[in-house]
């Protein structure tokens, strides 16, 4: 991998950590950003080891403040096309990981920011977290598929008032609509429950747990017939070692040793 300059990582065993470190601009997401956390995905996607992703902002007061608006002057009708779609196929890449993604929320997750962590697999937030899209303030909206995470999963009345007030919401709103997954005191409890949560993922037999995240993106998909989608990979669970060796150390009353094959 080149050498990172906007974001930094660090292995806790298996589970990656990958911080966006750009803590004086509110870890705003610059192109350059954007291009290192494509490399950074695409490179867990070719590393099996990997058993598990937390993606978090530097600093407490900020995961991420939005896509970098210093560099939005250069944008117009001709090529906002395709910095939006860039941006949904990074996006895109997290969310069909193999390997579960959970963002870790501290501060302001705005715009951009509120879409990156929208893309993860799972929310953990903080108390002092703001979720909000203030891209109408700016007179455009969300383009990096926000407008449709954020209708899946919030509701389209929601949706629709979030994204044409901006307002922003806390952390506490945020898990009511279903926004964040958890909500603990500060940072540490947060990345402490991020930790938790994909050591517990990480004993169980990866396979299933990949195609879990399969099955899932599939009640999301316009095409494709997610039921389908779910007996194909219930039928591809069966035929793996680790299906025999679950079953087998349940009925030996015994822990069971995955092997993702
Ligand atoms: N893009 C680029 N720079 C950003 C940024 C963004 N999205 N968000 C914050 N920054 C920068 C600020 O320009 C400032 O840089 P400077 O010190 O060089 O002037 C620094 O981060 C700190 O931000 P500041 O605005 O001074 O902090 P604050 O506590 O007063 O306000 C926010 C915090 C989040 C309310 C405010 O920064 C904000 O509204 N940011 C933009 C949010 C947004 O519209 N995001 C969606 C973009 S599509």
């Amino acid at each position: 991998m080149n050498d990172l300059e906007n974001l930094s990582l660090s292995r806790d065993g298996n589970i990656l950590v990958v911080t966006i470190n750009r803590e004086s601009k509110l870890n705003a997401l610059s192109l350059a950003t954007l291009s290192e956390l494509k490399q950074v995905i695409q490179s867990v996607y070719d590393d099996r080891e990997i058993r598990g992703v937390i993606l978090t902002g530097a600093g407490e007061k900020a995961f991420v403040a939005g896509a970098d608006i210093s560099e939005f002057r250069s944008l117009n009708e001709m090529n906002a096309r395709k910095f939006s779609e860039d941006g949904q196929e990074i996006f895109a890449l997290i969310e069909n990981c193999h390997t579960p993604v959970i963002a870790v929320v501290s501060g302001y997750a705005l715009g951009g920011g509120s879409e990156l962590a929208l893309a993860c697999h799972m929310r953990i937030a903080t108390r002092s977290a703001k979720f909000g899209q203030p891209e109408v303030n700016l007179g455009i909206l969300p383009g990096y598929g926000g407008t449709q995470r954020l209708t899946y999963l919030i509701g389209r009345g929601r949706a629709m008032e979030y994204m044409m007030s901006a307002a922003m919401i806390d952390a506490e709103k945020a898990e009511k609509w279903g926004l964040v997954n958890h909500v603990t005191e500060d940072k540490s409890a947060a990345m402490e429950k991020a930790l938790d949560l994909l050591r517990t993922i990480g004993q169980k037999a990866p396979i299933a747990v990949e195609l879990v995240v399969d099955c899932v993106n599939a009640a999301f998909a316009k095409e494709g017939d997610g039921y389908q989608t779910e007996a194909n990979a219930f039928a591809r669970c069966c035929g793996t070692e680790d299906f025999a060796e679950g079953v087998s150390a349940f009925l030996e009353k015994r822990q069971a040793n995955f092997k993702g094959v």
